[in-house]
């Protein structure tokens, strides 16, 4: 998601209108992959079933590739999104690289997820910056169909186009840029504990990469973990601004960051639960609308 370039509603609405018009099979053009395509797939599948996610992976990310059938081979979109739809009642549509916010969360607020068919090349197996097919697929497709998970990741949009609607343009950059903090430390980079307290991973940005999951968990990586309150944990995730690489970039995919470690999915649940009281109540603390506006 990014979060630079807040849309209207109604820009949005248009712009999923049209999106939601393309057909998967059409872009994705399943034939065209070559050889080189197959073989990163199975590379980065196997490496990442096989070295990276036993005993990291949160076991409901694993039974979520088990319900989408995923294997060594370039799975059809259009087939996992009847898939989902089955399940959960999400359905995938085609985007091209990132969408704006608004777009990206009013899809999600009405049950579509975007994917990009973009495979990243045998030279990228192990790291790329931009999100591809491995990422929205073996990341964010396989959590969605997770009913429950499904439900809390349609609620953190729904806080976004709810309030947004009702307020000046720049409480909307404000909202969209809590909303992305808390959708990156969770969704996307998030950390769980479980009964015994050991370290699990359910952020899809960390487990569509086989050694971010691995150094993620390990002695030495950076935890914080959150309170047990949802309001305080909720106001943690959006008020501290992200981390910045040597070049004074976000760290992207890959990249070393702190990562906020929730105990167990009713943390998480309790928090998302939490989230839109948070938000408005800083909205309503912000500053009136700056001179000129
Ligand atoms: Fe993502």
């Amino acid at each position: 998601m990014d979060n630079r370039n807040p849309y209207t509603l109604e820009a949005a609405e248009a712009n999923l209108a049209q999106l939601l018009a393309t057909d998967l099979d059409d872009k994705q053009q399943y034939d065209t992959y070559t050889t080189d395509d197959m073989y990163t797939w199975s590379t980065v599948f196997s490496n990442l079933y096989h070295r990276a996610w036993p005993g990291r992976a949160h076991p409901e990310f694993l039974n979520g590739i088990d319900r989408l059938r995923l294997m060594y081979h370039v799975p059809k979109v259009s087939a996992l999104s009847k898939r989902l739809k089955e399940l959960v009642g999400c359905q995938l549509y085609f985007v091209e690289g990132h969408t704006d916010p608004t777009t990206y969360l009013l899809s999600i607020a009405r049950n579509y997820f975007p994917v990009t068919v973009w495979l990243r090349k045998p030279v990228q197996i192990g790291y790329i910056e931009e999100p591809d097919m491995v990422h929205e697929v073996l990341g964010h497709a396989v959590m969605l169909s997770n009913k429950l998970y499904f439900e809390h990741h349609r609620r953190i949009a729904r806080v976004f186009i709810d309030i947004m609607a009702e307020e000046p343009m720049h409480k909307v950059e404000l909202l969209a840029e809590w909303i992305a903090r808390f959708y990156w430390r969770t969704i996307e980079f998030g950390l769980t504990r479980n009964d015994s307290g050991q370290i699990l991973v359910y952020g899809v940005g960390i487990l569509s990469s086989a050694e971010e999951t691995i150094r993620s968990v390990e002695e030495g990586a950076q935890h914080v973990y959150l309170p047990d309150d949802p309001h305080e944990a909720c106001r943690m995730l959006i008020e501290e601004p992200y981390e910045l690489d040597e070049s004074g970039n976000y760290t992207g995919m890959g990249g070393m960051r702190t990562y906020y470690v929730v105990n167990g999915f009713h943390h998480f649940h309790t928090m998302v639960n939490a989230l839109k009281s948070v938000v408005t109540e800083k909205l309503a603390q912000a500053e009136p609308v700056p001179a000129g506006e």
